[in-house]
């Protein structure tokens, strides 16, 4: 139906991107659904006027109603949504005319200018995503491959479409990555030369990526920084991928300091243990976490610093901020707190997510088991009375009330009923 609005109006309608990449990649005998379609509006004979793409979208949405429709005026895109709907279940398919892009400075967002679909599809990342296929008529479904997309689909490559590619946007590093871990592809050598050359010329000097200390270049590159880390940290692969970011240091993106040494991965992998075991239903983001992990191994004056800069969740931010003084208070009150009654006392004023960060954090094996079972059993354990139980033990209401029930609970805690913790040896890592 999109075909046929961009048909009567004289123009050619493309799918681009991944859609057409996964269609190539898909198994031929198993139904394919796409739910995020990418589609290109080019003029027949000369370029589609600019916003070609948004009168595309609103004659759809005239056709459906129930969609909903975005413009983002800057770009002169559109996305229209559907969301549960009886017929389409989920489905967002953004249309954009076809443009090219001027990067006024590197990293910075491109400035855009309609143009063919030739130059749409050569201001993309990789040639595996800068396939296109022509939905519309004469010659619909031809398959539009101008830079080698097929051959590097067939010979498993993420191969770059210019050598600057990575320099313009550095996301790309962290996409090329996150594709190569994803379809079990390689990066393409002189690409893999590419991304050097930028992280040491670009993501070194930190200028393009977060921006000089205390200066934010381009936010809008920090949020499209954060979403390729939330995407390659919460994928089930996130070791090979985290493992080739470091090797193609391109972790110094995120900071110039941070490398993935030995005791930094044993943090990663421990947080990710206790993440699936504590939390298999993800209440927590477990993405976050690791990448709180990641941050927490730079200097205590940078970690809320880059925190910010990525515009991080404000609850990751504080944690990162707060972290070392708290690392500090607990590592010296630990070890004078040997009943789970007072370590209880000690960790209940922190979360979740920061015990489990100065728990990974530490080098002490019984600060890790205190905390462990903090987490998993202390913090669940009650007293075995409650007010209304004393209440009808005929004590009244009043100051002793709470004392009581502290005490009730530390008890049993610590065992003093003969079922508590105290003294128990358990395994926590
Ligand atoms: N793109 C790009 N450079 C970027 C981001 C996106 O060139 N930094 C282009 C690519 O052509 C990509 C398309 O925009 O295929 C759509 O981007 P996105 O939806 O982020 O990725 P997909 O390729 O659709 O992959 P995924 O399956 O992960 O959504």
């Amino acid at each position: 139906i999109a075909a046929q609005q961009a048909e009567q109006r004289g123009w050619h309608l493309y799918l681009v991107g991944g859609g057409v990449r996964d269609l190539l990649l898909a198994d031929p005998d198993q139904p394919v659904t796409l739910n995020d379609l990418d589609l290109v509006v080019d003029g027949f004979h000369q370029s589609a006027d600019v916003g070609a793409g948004v009168e595309l979208a609103r004659s759809l949405q005239a056709l459906y109603p129930h969609a909903r429709l975005d413009i983002h005026g800057k770009f002169q895109t559109a996305a229209l949504l559907w969301h549960n709907d009886p017929d389409l279940d989920s489905l967002w398919i953004d249309i954009a005319t076809a443009r090219t892009e001027f990067y006024p400075y590197p990293a910075a967002n491109p400035e855009v200018e309609a143009s063919s679909i030739r130059q749409d599809l050569y201001r993309r990342d990789f040639t595996i995503n800068a396939l296109a296929l022509r939905l519309t008529q004469p010659r619909a479904n031809e398959l539009l491959d101008f830079f080698g997309g097929l051959l590097d689909l067939r010979s498993k490559q993420i191969c770059v479409l210019h050598s600057n590619s990575f320099i313009e946007d550095p996301t790309r590093i962290f996409r090329a990555v996150r594709f190569a871990v994803r379809l079990g592809f390689e990066i393409e050598p002189q690409t893999a030369d590419f991304i050097r050359y930028a992280v040491s010329t670009t993501c070194r000097a930190r200028d393009a990526c977060l921006g000089e200390s205390g200066r934010v270049v381009a936010p809008a590159l920090q949020t499209r920084l954060k979403a390729e880390l939330k995407y390659i940290l919460q994928a089930p692969d996130w070791k090979p991928a985290l493992k080739q970011l470091s090797d193609l240091g391109a972790l110094s993106c995120l900071h110039p300091t941070l490398a993935l040494d030995a005791e930094l991965w044993q943090q990663l992998r421990l947080v990710d243990r206790w993440l699936r075991r504590f939390d298999p239903q993800q209440m927590f983001p477990h993405w976050q976490l690791l990448l709180d992990v990641l941050l927490a191994r730079l200097a205590p004056l940078e970690r809320g610093f880059v925190a910010q800069t990525l515009q991080l969740p404000k609850d990751s931010i504080t944690r990162l901020t707060t972290l070392s003084q708290v690392q500090e208070q607990l590592t010296e009150a630990l070890p004078k707190a040997p009943r789970p009654s007072q370590v209880v006392q000690l960790l209940k004023p922190y979360d979740v997510p920061m015990l489990m960060l100065v728990a990974v954090r530490s080098s002490e094996r019984s600060h890790r088991q205190q905390i462990w079972k903090y987490l998993t059993r202390w913090s669940q354990i009650k007293a075995p009375l409650d007010g209304h139980d004393l209440k009808r033990l005929g004590y009244k209401q009043g100051r002793q009330f709470k004392q009581i029930l502290e005490r009730l609970l530390a008890a049993t805690l610590d065992g003093e009923f003969g079922d508590g913790e105290f003294g128990e040896r358990g395994g926590s890592d």
